[in-house]
Formats: structure tokens, sequence, C-alpha cells
């Protein structure tokens, strides 16, 4: 199924400006909530709060044992690297935590999020599917006195608000990454005077990598190498074997394509495939780049078939925990607690130096 590209629905900046000027409505209008860059500091306390009618975010108000932790899908390298992250550091920091695996759908991750809201956790850990699928469960939780952050994938903050019913996003900032993979992208292909056609791979439709990553990427390509034209655009869902299909069917529908842009490293995996099963040669005929670090495709690039891999970094527990740590101890909370990532190629060595890290 071919889907429409993707506009540059919201940048970090923007997100700021959005909930600076919300923030700026409500003091005038003289409503308490959720301050500007720190997200917490109308939270009231959990011995206060009253499960059924809260309005407020909660800071727990005694020691925390118990936190629940729900997971989108466990389906590759990146997952199963965060999934390990989480535990690992719930563990060092001594937290008992309840984790579920939603599979990549909305239906059950709600579900999973109701039946840990009903295990009545210290504190949510929800990493969504998609920005609209989970978000009226983030409303439940902070309805239920429960603290929840937000981890790696964003929810949809025209619903849930940062400082009202979550206490802190931690991620990448992933329109970021889709500018870092557009600039690597028209190296690559020559430079910014170069007219070719590329085709990009999206990742699950309305989830938000697939959204920022896009959006960035659209908009740095459009305004850097207006000759790069995206002549189709299609989902595989983050998946390696959709990947390997989809490329199939649009290498045949666009055979002279010189770029591919793969919202992630499972994806171009599957995509190489597809174009030498094709006949062609990625990394001479076509070039190809790509999101989050795995150890598979930094060897792609280090091999020349793949000329970029951008960073998405999945050990993200330590960070989580030390952020809700600082929540519990009574600290404000920025509205996003981004982790930054970094580009690797071959050329530059950096790609060489990274893969003893890689996942
Ligand atoms: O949300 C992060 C993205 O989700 C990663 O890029 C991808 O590999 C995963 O499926």
């Amino acid at each position: 199924m071919q889907f429409s590209r993707t506009p540059l629905k919201r940048s970090f900046l923007t997100n700021i400006a959005v909930i600076s000027l919300v923030s700026i409505i409500l003091a005038a209008c003289g409503g308490g909530s959720s301050g500007g860059s720190t997200s917490t500091s109308s939270s009231s306390s959990a011995s206060s709060c009253v499960p059924g009618s809260n309005t407020k975010l909660v800071r727990p108000a005694g020691p925390v044992k118990k936190v629940g932790w729900s997971q989108n899908a466990l389906d590759g390298a990146w997952r199963f690297a965060e999934e390990a992250s989480i535990k690992a550091a719930a563990q060092s920091h001594g937290y008992q935590l309840l984790p579920m695996n939603a599979n990549n759908s909305d239906d059950q991750q709600v579900q999973d999020i109701q039946t840990l809201i009903n295990e009545k956790p210290d504190f949510l850990l929800i990493d969504p599917h998609t920005e609209d699928g989970e978000a009226n469960q983030v409303v439940a939780a902070r309805k239920a006195c429960i603290p929840v952050i937000i981890v790696d994938r964003d929810v949809n903050e025209q619903i849930d608000s940062p400082g009202r019913d979550f206490a802190t996003f931690v991620g990448s900032d992933f329109q970021k990454q889709g500018v870092l993979a557009a600039d690597a992208l028209i190296e690559a292909m020559g430079g910014p005077s170069t007219k070719a056609t590329i085709v990009e791979l999206d990742g699950t439709t309305g989830s938000s990598p697939a959204i920022l990553r896009g959006g960035g990427f659209n908009g740095e390509l459009a305004a850097k190498a207006p000759g790069i034209q995206i002549v189709a655009e299609q989902t595989a869902n983050f998946a390696r074997a959709t990947g390997q299909q989809v490329m199939a069917t649009l290498i045949a529908q666009h055979p002279d394509i010189k770029g591919v842009f793969a919202h992630n490293d499972e994806m171009a995996i599957g995509a190489i495939t597809a174009l030498k099963a094709a006949g062609k040669k990625p990394g001479q005929d076509i070039k190809v780049v790509s999101i989050d670090g795995t150890k598979d495709a930094t060897n792609l690039v280090l091999s020349g078939e793949e000329y970029a891999v951008v960073q998405s970094n999945p050990r993200l527990g330590q960070l989580v925990f030390d952020t809700m740590d600082k929540f519990i101890k009574g600290e404000d909370l920025q509205a996003w607690t981004v982790q930054p990532d970094k580009v690797f190629k071959k050329a530059d060595g950096t790609a060489q130096a990274y893969l003893p890290d890689a996942f």
C-alpha cells in the first residue's frame, strides 16, 4: 500500500514552543498545569491522591519498589537491546520490574497498560507502539495516581501533556535523526546539486519515529537538495522481511533510483537483499542510509553496501531510571530528556570505532 509523503509534523523545538505557549495561556487564565521547560512543578504527592479523580501528575510518597514496563514489541536487535537495558537498569537500581510485550499491537498494549494499572505499580514506564494508540491509557494511569515516564517513542502530546499526564519523555530526537540521514544520503549521492530519484521505507505508520524521522528527512532533503526526488514512500513496519518484500516491488517499479532511505536498519538490511536479488549493487549504483546502529547494519557500512547509519541508541535504561530517581527525590524534570546520537560512516572511521559497541 502506498502512503503519501509524511509532512514535517513536529520538531523538538516546536514541541517546546507549543508547551511554552500553552503554559503562558494557562497562566494568563489562572489555571495551574504543566509548566514550560520543566514538567513537574505542579505535581502532587501520591499520599494525597484520590484514584479515579486525580487531575495532576503524582510524585511517589514512599519508597518505590514495583515498576510496570509496557514494551510495544520484541522483534529485532534494537528492541532486544532496549529491553535488556531496561531490565539491567531496573535491577541495578533495586526495582522490581513488571514487563509486558504488546507484539506490535495497539489493542494488546492498551490491555497491557490496563493490566499494569490494576497491579498498582509505584511507577509506570511506557514505550508506545503509536502516538495515538496508547494515549488514553496514559491519562488512565494519571487518573489512577500512577506516575508515568514515556520511553523511546512519544505519545500524542495533544492528548497527553508532560508535567500533567507523564513526568518526562526519555528518548532520542527522531526529527534530528531524519535530518542527519538526509545529509548523509545527499553526501553519498554527490552533494546538494545532484539530480536523482530515491525511495523511502517508512516505519510503523503513526509511530513517533516514523512520523518524525520522515518529517526530518523530507524537510532537509527538500531544503538542501531539491533535485533529489522521493518517487515512492511505503511502510515496511520497521521489519526486515517486510523491507525486503517492499523493496523488491519498488525496485521493479522504479529501476532507476539512486538512493534508499530506510527509517530503521532492519528495513535497510531487507532492502539491500532485495536490491542485490534485482541485480543492483548497493553502495555502488544505489546508496542506502538508515537509522539505529545495529551490528548487522554497521557491518554493511564497513563492507561498503550501506553508506551510513544514524545512531538511535536503544540503551535507555540507565537514563530512564536515573531520571525516575531524580523525580522521586523531588527534582523537576525537563519535558523531554533527550539522548544524543551520532552518525557512523566507513570513510571517516566512525563505523569501525563504533562496531564493538553495536548491538
Ligand atoms: O522506536 C525506535 C525504533 O523502533 C527503532 O528504530 C526500530 O528499530 C524499532 O522498531
